[in-house]
């Protein structure tokens, strides 16, 4: 991001589209690999994607909102993914999500305002016998109560802090 102007530095993408041809690279191959680069899709990287790739911008916009791998929106350091599937909607999800939102001060969807945390309610992450669950990155919080959400969170920035 440049600083003075809040665009992209798309010249980063200049190596994905030197080698698309090589690797015969398609859309959702370009959209992933700009992803690791950025860590989500601005829309001007969309719309360099398009020009550089000969798709139409609608047609790359289309597969970036359709598919759930692709992030339009800058995400925090620790991305937290907070099930809300039937095994923990009913072990208490919804008190979870409150515990984050307050703590936090960011509803589903945001980043809070110092880009640590972003907050993505989904529907089932595969261990529901662990309900209700949350993942922040890499790791799974499984039984959670809110207090220890909060605990897990403020511990989080106590590290960061140090
Ligand atoms: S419903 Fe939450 S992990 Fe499956």
């Amino acid at each position: 991001m440049c600083e003075n102007c809040g665009n992209s530095d798309l010249s980063l993408l200049n190596d994905i589209f030197a080698k698309m041809a090589e690797n015969g690279d398609n859309l959702i191959t370009v959209l992933q690999k700009a992803q690791e680069i950025y860590g989500y899709l601005p829309t001007d990287v969309l719309y360099e994607i398009a020009e550089k790739t000969g798709a139409s911008p609608a047609k790359v916009i289309g597969v970036a909102t359709f598919y759930t791998q692709f992030r339009l929106k800058k995400v925090g350091k620790y991305l937290i993914l907070l099930c809300k599937g039937t095994a923990c909607h009913v072990n208490g999800a919804d008190g979870i999500e409150k515990a984050i939102c307050e703590e936090l001060k960011i509803k589903d969807g945001d980043t809070t305002e110092d880009g640590l945390f972003s907050l993505k309610t989904v529907a089932c992450l595969g261990c529901c016998s662990l309900s209700p669950v949350m993942m922040i990155n890499e790791e799974t919080y499984g039984s959670l109560t809110p207090a220890r959400t909060v605990e897990i969170l403020r511990e989080i920035r106590r590290r960061e802090e140090a």
